[in-house]
């Protein structure tokens, strides 16, 4: 199955953050690219072998009932119910049958993005991915506001939005789901425990003020198959980070995908200091040995592929 090499080393993660940046040296977004289709067939065939993106994207209604018992994927003594409200919410059909895209833009939250430009250039893509509900609005020069898919890790409530102590912060988040006008919220509701009450919380302000969304809920097997993918490709991560999980998911309906706020680096290629998110104060200790997430490493996959034409990698300014 491993024809296509995308780890150009079998050397374990490096993290040695000082340098790591220099290492990485990727040319603007104006240098010479050029898209390989074929390795992107290829990679899309490959990836196919592991999961089915139209498939794996979501959980479907007439394969779960509501009382029905799920162990969580990475906490499997532990069971959540179906509740009636998550039943409600799935889809009856993939949002992504039969989809298509001619480009796609991917947009991870690193504050590398900021002061980049590259607003216009994402939202003229013909899909736009997003994660974890980061903020558009305010950044939109840089980050773009046109959202197809946003994903919402139940974590994020919590550290986005004071896990809805008051009404101040359900205010917020309602008026951010509001905003998300029709796009697609991805919800990974059986992961971990942890994130029960939360990913109940979110389908309840659902329901209750009609928010105009398209809730898809990942298979059970996802995760475990893009980490199968990987591993195959040499590519040792412990858990994929959500951008990972979006490429992976991407090469199905996407012909060329492109890469935006993919920089898990304090520094940038000049050596300035680039913040973790753009748009909070997180620190980038949480990348460290208390998160799952091999990012520098995840990183280096992204770059070889870049390198090859399957994907486009932009970690500067755009034209
Ligand atoms: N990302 C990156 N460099 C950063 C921050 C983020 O490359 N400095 C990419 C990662 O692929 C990440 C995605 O952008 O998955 C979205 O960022 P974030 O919301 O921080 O995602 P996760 O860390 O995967 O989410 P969580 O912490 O909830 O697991």
């Amino acid at each position: 199955v491993a024809e296509v090499v995308i780890n150009d080393s079998s050397s374990p993660a490096v993290v040695d953050r000082s340098n790591e940046s220099i290492k990485h040296n990727i040319k603007p977004a104006s240098s010479k690219w050029r898209h390989n289709q074929t390795l992107s067939l290829k990679i899309r065939k490959q990836i196919l072998k592991f999961l089915d993106a139209e498939k794996d994207i979501s959980v479907l209604k007439g394969t779960l009932k509501p009382g029905d018992i799920i162990h969580y994927v990475f906490d499997r003594d532990s069971t959540m119910n179906v509740s009636r409200n998550l039943y409600e919410l799935l889809p009856r059909t993939s949002p992504l049958k039969g989809k298509q895209f001619p480009t796609c833009a991917i947009v991870g939250n690193s504050g590398v993005l900021l002061s980049s430009g590259c607003g216009p250039e994402i939202d003229a893509h013909s899909f736009v991915i997003r994660c974890n509900l980061a903020p558009v609005q305010e950044y939109s020069q840089d980050v773009g506001m046109k959202t197809d898919l946003v994903t919402m890790n139940p974590s994020v409530i919590q550290r986005a939005f004071e896990d809805l102590v008051n009404e101040t912060w359900r205010e917020k988040l309602l008026q951010r789901l509001h905003s998300l006008n029709g796009s697609i919220l991805w919800i990974p509701a059986f992961m971990a425990k942890g994130g029960k009450e939360r990913v109940e919380w979110v389908n309840e302000l659902i329901l209750k003020h009609h928010i105009n969304v398209r809730t898809a809920y990942p298979s059970l097997r996802l995760l475990h198959a893009v980490r199968g993918y990987w591993l195959t490709n040499k590519v040792h991560i412990k858990r994929p980070t959500t951008g990972l999980l979006m490429y992976t998911l991407a090469t199905r309906f996407c012909n060329q995908i492109y890469l935006y706020g993919f920089w898990p680096f304090p520094l940038d290629q000049n050596q300035n200091p680039v913040k973790y998110h753009y748009y909070d104060s997180l620190k980038y200790g949480y990348t460290s040995q208390a998160s799952p997430h091999t990012m520098p490493l995840e990183f280096k996959a992204l770059k070889t592929l870049h390198q090859q034409g399957a994907l486009k990698l932009t970690v500067g300014e755009c034209d």
